[in-house]
């Protein structure tokens, strides 16, 4: 079985409702230019989901949530649960982005009870993971990246984690334009599909697209994507005008 290409927008804490409602016609309006084969993703925050799930609706373009709680539901203030965003129409979540474990206290722990608890609820999860600079540059890249990686799938099985995607971010390079070289990013992923197939054999690590992220543009895209383990993209900035995010697809 060949392996998914996904790439997803992740749109961060920006634009208002109508604003990402234009985006999101913006960008469907030019899907059909992105290789039929490609997964388009995008990731508005919580307010726009219903209105952007109307402008998706019978497209090719998926809707995914930036985060969500592990609990079923009840008294957590500011959380959003699993049926809720089956409710608004949500595919994908990004679980663990290195913003949330920086800035909001994510934990490898918590990371896998999102995994777990979006699984339950057959959303698929993109799962994020990458080394801060002074981990690469003190040899640590991939004990950072099997711990993270060993950490969100804890106790998942292999039927779940078919349906997961994972991000491979390296945090010197989210929102700084230092992109990772096509060969730094190509030897993590390698690594990081290593660890899959420790976990869960060959068959199943070679159906789970790894996404590159950090920095991706139109012009850094194709050379990327042409790696042997990178299977997509998650993208910030970039996805943030139709045009861009379109053109990281067509080098796919
Ligand atoms: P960036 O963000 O493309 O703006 O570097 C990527 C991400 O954080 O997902």
């Amino acid at each position: 079985m060949a392996r998914r290409i996904v790439i997803a927008g992740n749109w961060k804490m920006n634009k208002t409702v109508s604003e990402a409602v234009e985006l999101a016609k913006a960008v469907v309006a030019k899907a059909g230019e992105a290789p039929a084969s490609v997964d388009l993703v995008i990731a508005p925050t919580f307010v726009c989901l219903t209105e952007v799930a109307k402008v998706l609706a019978g497209s090719r373009v998926s809707l995914a949530a930036q985060d969500l709680h592990w609990e079923e539901s009840g008294a957590f203030t500011g959380k959003i649960s699993a049926a809720m965003l089956v409710s608004a129409g949500v595919k994908y979540v990004i679980i663990g982005h290195s913003e949330q474990r920086q800035f909001f206290g994510e934990t490898d722990e918590t990371v896998n009870k999102k995994v777990k608890q979006a699984l339950k609820h057959g959303l698929l999860p993109i799962v994020c993971i990458g080394e801060l600079l002074a981990e690469r540059e003190a040899g640590q890249t991939d004990a950072i990246n099997e711990r993270q990686l060993k950490g969100a799938y804890a106790g998942v099985s292999a039927d779940d984690a078919k349906k997961s995607v994972v991000a491979y971010e390296p945090v010197w390079a989210i929102g700084t334009g230092k992109v990772a070289t096509t060969e730094q990013a190509q030897e993590a992923q390698a690594f990081i599909r290593k660890v899959l197939v420790d976990l869960y054999g060959s068959e199943v690590a070679e159906i789970i697209p790894i996404q590159y992220g950090g920095s991706m543009k139109p012009d850094n895209a194709q050379g990327l994507l042409a790696q042997k383990d990178i299977d997509g993209g998650l993208i910030g900035g970039a996805a943030l005008k139709a045009e861009d995010f379109i053109g990281i697809a067509k080098g796919a």
